[in-house]
């Protein structure tokens, strides 16, 4: 099987991994269960550090039981795999510090201790699972130790691996990115967007770049318009603080949605390598018809959700959640047309929604492909043939179909619409690895393809603040405005409607 796309395949070379913020919540869910089952699947290099950095007062033994909870938690080995843990926590050490000199030089200390025991390179990934305002003050403090270093043949090399939000908008992304680059060159940087790790997310380049069939017909004169959807059941649970200030629109669209449709609409790379990728996906976003802040109420509508009994459920209104004031308007919905202004997408309109308290969790990409000519059909009523659609399904039941007409048995001609399937799991068996096991395989392996770039993260705020700006001048009056388990306001359905089309219903 040919493996693509990491670029660099094979173990990784000797290196330690410095978490800040191993007392968290990411650490323990994410992080170091995919690390230890990297470990127990024969994955990482021999020589292998991990150094947890955060302010709680822990021993290395303390730290070590709590990470053997999480990995039982939150790990996905099997029982066999679990006996990998000893030699995983015996590479386990905790070093306790905030941003005083101090904690950097116990942490500067530890990672000599590390590299000379085991006589290998100085290769280190700094980790930031801190809260973003933490991610400047600590690469200062990296930086002051002397510990970001540039990378030189034979000396070793330093990344930094930063998890999203990057920035709360444009102006806040361009600070934290000339923070960023005041320590680190861009080369070293490795943004995460855990979405882009999915193996179905990276299956989409595949699909559309190693089948002849598709290519021909992925353009403005096969395809009527794309609909992507990253719709949520469940409500905000304990993060109405954090969700207060973000919104979906920084949470979803400006990085998830943005990246699917960067991947759908992207031409083919010269390569597989991270730059080439790269570039086709900042081209992409070049291309967006900017938004005016005139235009926003045509193309853009928001939601939230309000109270509703569900069978013998009450479901909160997002006014009522835990950290969110009575009297929010913070948007838990919105869709938005974007138009791509270039030769294979001109015309041809991308819908994107998302939001909390949906009827289903579902992220899909679907393309909806034109009517054909339908003069041999008359005698059959219009609406019942439906246009090819083709469906890629990213979350939960990950695969792709394909709707298509078919005539049903029977003396009349009439037309049906069938799919064409395929199931991820069916055809694999194994469910795929975790995101955050194939990011931080590629980080060790200096591999970048499926990490965001500067240039990438700005664009993708530039398309975003218009809105953004737009909806915090103008307070909406009429929030709550979607039902919980409802699909979300009906002015989405004005904007999809009033271009005579309508949402897929999933
Ligand atoms: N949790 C998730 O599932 C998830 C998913 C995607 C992205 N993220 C992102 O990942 C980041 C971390 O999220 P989280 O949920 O893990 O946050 P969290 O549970 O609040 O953890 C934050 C960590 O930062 C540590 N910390 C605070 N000040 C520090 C300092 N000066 N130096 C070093 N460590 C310090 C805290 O520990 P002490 O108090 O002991 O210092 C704690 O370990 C955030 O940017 C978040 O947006 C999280």
């Amino acid at each position: 099987m040919a493996a693509i796309p990491s670029g660099t395949m094979g173990a990784p070379e000797a290196c330690t991994v410095v978490i800040f913020g191993a007392s968290g919540d990411l650490t323990k869910r994410k992080l170091v269960p995919a690390l230890h089952s990297l470990a127990a699947a024969g994955q990482l290099p021999r020589n292998f550090s991990v150094v947890g950095y955060a302010r709680s007062g822990l021993s290395n033994e303390e730290f070590r039981l709590r990470m053997r909870q999480a990995v039982s938690e939150y790990g996905s080995c099997t029982a066999g795999e679990r006996s990998a843990w000893e030699k995983f926590a015996q590479d386990l050490v905790y070093v306790r510090g905030g941003f005083e000199e101090e904690g950097y030089r116990r942490l500067k200390e530890t990672l000599a201790a590390i590299e000379g025991k085991s006589g290998s390179t100085k290769n280190r990934i700094f980790y930031l699972a801190t809260p973003p305002g933490l991610y400047a003050p600590i690469m200062r403090q990296i930086a002051a130790a002397g510990l970001a270093r540039k990378d030189q043949p034979g000396t070793g090399w330093t990344r930094v691996v930063i998890e999203k939000p990057f920035g709360k908008d444009l102006e806040t992304a361009r600070e934290l990115g000339r923070q960023v680059h005041e320590a680190f060159d861009e080369r070293q940087v490795y943004r995460i967007d855990h979405y882009l790790g999915k193996e179905t997310v990276q299956n989409i380049l595949v699909f559309r770049f190693a089948n002849a069939v598709f290519e021909p017909i992925w353009n403005r004169r096969y395809v009527d318009h794309v609909q992507i959807t990253a719709a949520e059941s469940m409500g905000v649970e304990h993060r109405g603080g954090y969700y207060e200030k973000a919104g979906v629109i920084r949470d979803m669209f400006q990085n998830h949605l943005l990246q699917l449709l960067c991947l759908t609409a992207m031409e083919p790379p010269i390569a597989f390598t991270a730059d080439a990728v790269r570039d086709e996906k900042v081209k992409v976003l070049r291309s967006v018809q900017p938004i005016s802040p005139e235009e926003v109420d045509q193309v853009a509508v928001r939601g939230q959700y309000g109270h509703e009994k569900l069978g013998d459920n009450e479901v909160k209104a997002y006014r009522e959640e835990d950290g969110v004031a009575p009297d929010s308007t913070r948007e838990t919905y919105a869709a938005v047309k974007l138009l791509i202004e270039n030769w294979r997408w001109e015309g041809v309109p991308f819908y994107l929604r998302s939001g909390k308290r949906l009827p289903k969790k579902i992220t899909e990409i679907a393309i909806h492909f034109k009517q054909p000519p339908l003069l041999l059909f008359k005698a059959c009523p219009i609406e019942k043939v439906s246009p090819n659609v083709l469906l890629l399904r990213i979350q939960p039941d990950e695969g792709i179909s394909l709707t298509f007409e078919v005539k049903p048995p029977g003396s009349e001609i009439c037309v049906n619409s069938l799919s064409l399937d395929f199931n991820y799991r069916g055809a694999f068996g194994a469910a795929p690895p975790e995101a955050y096991e194939t990011l931080l395989l590629d980080c060790m392996r200096g591999d970048s393809t499926l990490f965001t770039r500067h240039d990438w993260v700005e664009l993708a705020w530039f398309l975003m603040d218009p809105i953004l700006r737009c909806w915090e001048s103008k307070l909406p009056e009429d929030f709550p405005n979607y039902a919980a388990g409802s699909s979300g306001p009906r002015q989405a359905d004005a904007l999809i409607e009033s271009d005579r089309r309508r949402w897929r219903q999933s």
